[in-house]
């Protein structure tokens, strides 16, 4: 049997990021010196898979780089036709294909502010990228399927090298270069989850009649929990929540029941604990726990896990984290029968005003 394309760019992805890596260098393309220091915070546009890379985004850049980020609602630029005042931004557009012209809009605005406006897209051709001073090839090579896997890790680390390069005000904007060599490790860490959840991958016929499930993570995972919803929804047209696990004890808790699928992003780190307090509770309600981990004690709170591999830092953990998602709804709609590489409703490029 032929692999799907799925299947091709799942199990391509170490290398699509080693790629990106290799090609950088340990710097971003161009001259970030300018931007530094000329600009008080970062604004970023995305939708979709690359809205979970600006999640991430939000966090990393804020937490290790100490610059404020907001995330654009680029339809007040697009259709509502607004022109916020964006003095002090560094506006950052993250997009696949590079051609949603709403995305595109909120660049469009930056600019004609003198705003340094970025990029982190797959196409160096694209609407997106000719709006931008720096553009950030992905270099993920043509992506066939049509629900985002590899450029999805391609722009996580687009992200993760943005920060490398930037520094901080506190350190004169100097980059890091401790950051960069552990960021080189990260394809060997994506190809050891990799091929640990592969391993696993029969294991997914227990979701084999789930109808709804939930996705939980916080912080850098926060991001992870909404992509590893979206891949297993979008494959497999069924209705997932995701949360943040401060969120959901705010309410949405009380939808638990016995049984209920959660899948749950325990990352070794600041937010281990708060999430192992969440997994607790959710084992009191009897509702069944997958874990995407690298933590025994998240193992011994689970129903199954995948792991993840020990060392991986909590600010790459994305990287790694984001896998299993993919694997599960892949292998998931492939076990319903489903058309992997075109899923119901779904296409390439959103072009969204
Ligand atoms: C998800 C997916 C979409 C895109 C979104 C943005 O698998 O492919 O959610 O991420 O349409 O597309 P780009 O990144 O091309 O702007």
């Amino acid at each position: 049997m032929t692999a799907s394309n799925l299947q091709t760019e799942i199990l391509e992805q170490p290398e699509a990021v080693r790629r990106l890596l290799d090609a950088c260098q340990g710097s971003l393309p161009g001259d970030l010196r300018t931007f530094k220091g000329g600009f008080n915070y970062i604004l970023i546009a995305a939708r979709g898979t690359s809205d979970n890379a600006a999640r991430f985004a939000q966090y990393l850049l804020q937490n290790r780089n100490h610059v404020p980020v907001m995330l654009a609602a680029p339809s007040v630029f697009s259709i509502y036709g607004q022109t916020p005042r964006l003095n002090g931004a560094l506006v950052v557009g993250i997009s696949q294909s590079g051609q949603s012209p709403d995305i595109v809009s909120v660049l469009a605005a930056g600019r004609a502010q003198g705003c340094p406006t970025i990029s982190l897209t797959n196409d160096p051709a694209s609407p997106l990228a000719e709006a931008s001073d720096l553009v950030v090839d992905l270099r993920a090579g043509p992506e066939k399927a049509v629900a985002a896997t590899k450029t999805s890790p391609a722009s996580l680390a687009a992200v993760a090298m943005l920060s490398c390069a930037l520094g901080s005000p506190e350190d004169n904007w100097t980059p890091r270069d401790e950051d960069w060599a552990t960021l080189a490790r990260v394809p060997a860490w994506m190809k050891e989850t990799l091929d640990g959840v592969m391993a696993m991958a029969g294991s997914v016929e227990r979701y084999h009649f789930m109808q709804t499930g939930l996705t939980i993570g916080r912080g850098y995972n926060y991001a992870t929990a909404f992509e590893m919803a979206l891949k297993i929804m979008e494959l497999n047209s069924l209705a997932m929540l995701s949360y943040s696990s401060a969120d959901f004890l705010h309410g949405p808790i009380g939808i638990l029941r016995k049984d209920f699928p959660t899948f749950v992003v325990a990352h070794s780190g600041a937010m281990l604990e708060p999430t192992l307090q969440i997994m607790a509770r959710f084992r009191q309600s009897g509702a069944d726990i997958t874990a995407i981990t690298d933590s025994q004690k998240a193992r011994a709170l689970a129903d199954i896990s995948f792991n993840i591999p020990a060392g991986v830092p909590e600010w790459l953990s994305p990287l790694t984290d984001v896998l299993p998602g993919q694997v599960i709804g892949w292998q998931l709609a492939a076990l319903r029968g489903l058309d992997v590489d075109n899923p119901r409703g779904l296409s390439k490029v959103t072009e969204t005003i």
